[in-house]
């Protein structure tokens, strides 16, 4: 059996379910099962292995359980020149981020176009845990500070996606792939909310949700998120949070904490029959505007119709405009994009006001705002401090402060 049979079976899985089309129009599922599986894992043995960074590893989960369709592996020239220059793909489709596949000139040198490679990635008891196995279509060399400019609109490495472009190996390589296991991650971190687009598809539909409106964040929740969710939830049937889980920067608060703070309030604050909790297992871009068109064509594939855009989403430091990330919409074609933005301003608690609020909504002088940066917060939890309960929960500090003391200990 060859790996264009598997694909027979691999590629589509349609009808879909849920009231919205995945993009492109079918569920991509490149995730092998029962003898395929064992088979293609046999072949993986004897090829030459590449090793993953903990990027692609997410890429890859992603691409085999659809939430990139219509993807089916990691992008050939046509596409990542039309994505980086252009925000669609070669067909047309928008899309803004490429999903590349980079090695170094060493490992590319020993692999020619038309080669099947095994996909790997390191395995914490020793040795490589095989993956997947990519034809390698294409080997082609790119431009990364054309790629920074474009993607991240900055050159500087002191933004942290444009540093990992550099780090990364100066040649792509491109295919389709079969991946026979998931990555070791999927089975370990929050297996039990790591739904796929199929699931959470099926699960919509189960509750009787029409419309869904999908909600992305790197941050433990705080009283503006738990406002622009509610607010968005008012207008359509379902809510699906979907904290992203993959890598973030060092300083960004770790993934498990970050579930917990919505663990610790979901039961007492949020209807259970209108709130899915979630995990996006994909790598934090940075990309700003970019990665907000990114983030609702995926979630279109997990079955949302609506999509939440706050202020400065997917931003990092001083680089995208408050609303950037929401004005990128307008220089789309509406039914390419096919998910609806829900557009917030920047909310704040209002002490005049006695609730949250935006300066659409507000008549009061700034300093009656509650706010915190980043930096303050961290540094209140680090003295084992309380948040304003205005800004958190007092449930949400507690796990907070827990969660720093671990960190504190295991970074001595
Ligand atoms: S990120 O994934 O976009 O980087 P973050 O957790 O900071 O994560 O934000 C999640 C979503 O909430 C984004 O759409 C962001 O724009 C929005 N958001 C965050 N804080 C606020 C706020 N205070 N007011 C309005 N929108 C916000």
């Amino acid at each position: 059996m060859t790996l264009n049979d598997n694909a027979a079976n691999t590629h589509t899985t349609p009808p879909y379910v849920g009231s919205i089309a995945p993009h492109g129009g079918l569920l991509i599922n490149r995730l092998l099962r029962g003898e395929m599986a064992a088979a293609t894992y046999e072949m993986a043995q004897r090829l030459k292995p590449i090793v993953l960074s903990p990027m692609n590893v997410s890429d890859l989960e992603l691409i085999a359980v659809g939430a990139y369709s219509p993807l089916t592996g990691f992008m050939g020239q046509a596409d990542y020149y039309s994505v980086v220059h252009e925000m669609h793909l070669a067909n047309g489709l928008p899309w803004t981020i490429p999903i590349t596949l980079a090695v170094d000139s060493d490992t590319a040198e020993g692999i020619v176009e038309g080669q099947s490679v095994a996909l790997a990635e390191p395995n914490p008891n020793g040795g490589l845990h095989l993956m997947a196995v990519m034809e390698v279509s294409e080997k082609y060399t790119y431009d990364k500070v054309v790629e920074a400019e474009k993607v991240y609109r900055t050159t500087e490495d002191a933004h942290p996606g444009v540093a990992r472009l550099y780090a990364q190996g100066d040649v792509l390589l491109a295919g389709d792939i079969w991946v026979f296991d998931l990555p070791l991650a999927a089975k370990v971190e929050f297996p039990e909310l790591r739904h796929t687009p199929a699931q959470t598809r099926r699960m919509f539909a189960q509750n009787g949700w029409q419309t869904i409106v999908g909600f992305q964040t790197r941050n433990p929740v705080h009283r503006a998120h738990e406002y622009i969710q509610k607010v968005a939830l008012e207008i359509v049937d379902g809510l699906f949070l979907h904290p992203l889980v993959g890598e973030t920067k060092a300083d960004d608060i770790p993934a498990d904490v970050r579930i917990a703070s919505y663990q610790a309030i979901l039961r007492d604050y949020y209807p259970p029959d209108r709130v899915l909790l979630g995990v996006f297992p994909a790598a934090m871009r940075y990309a700003g505007p970019r990665e907000a068109i990114f983030h609702a064509i995926v979630r279109k594939n997990y079955g949302c119709t609506h999509f939440i855009v706050g202020r400065d989403h997917a931003g990092v430091g001083k680089y995208y405009g408050t609303y950037d990330a929401q004005l990128i919409f307008n220089e789309f074609d509406k039914d390419l994009i096919g998910i609806t933005p829900l557009m917030f301003e920047h909310a704040f608690y209002c002490r005049k006001c006695e609730a949250i609020v935006t300066a659409k909504t507000c008549p009061h002088d700034r300093s009656e705002w509650v706010s915190l940066s980043g930096t303050q917060v961290r540094e209140m939890l680090a003295r084992g401090e309380m948040l304003p309960r205005e800004f958190t929960r007092p449930e949400v500090s507690r796990v907070l402060i827990e969660g720093m003391k671990r960190k504190q200990g295991e970074d001595r």
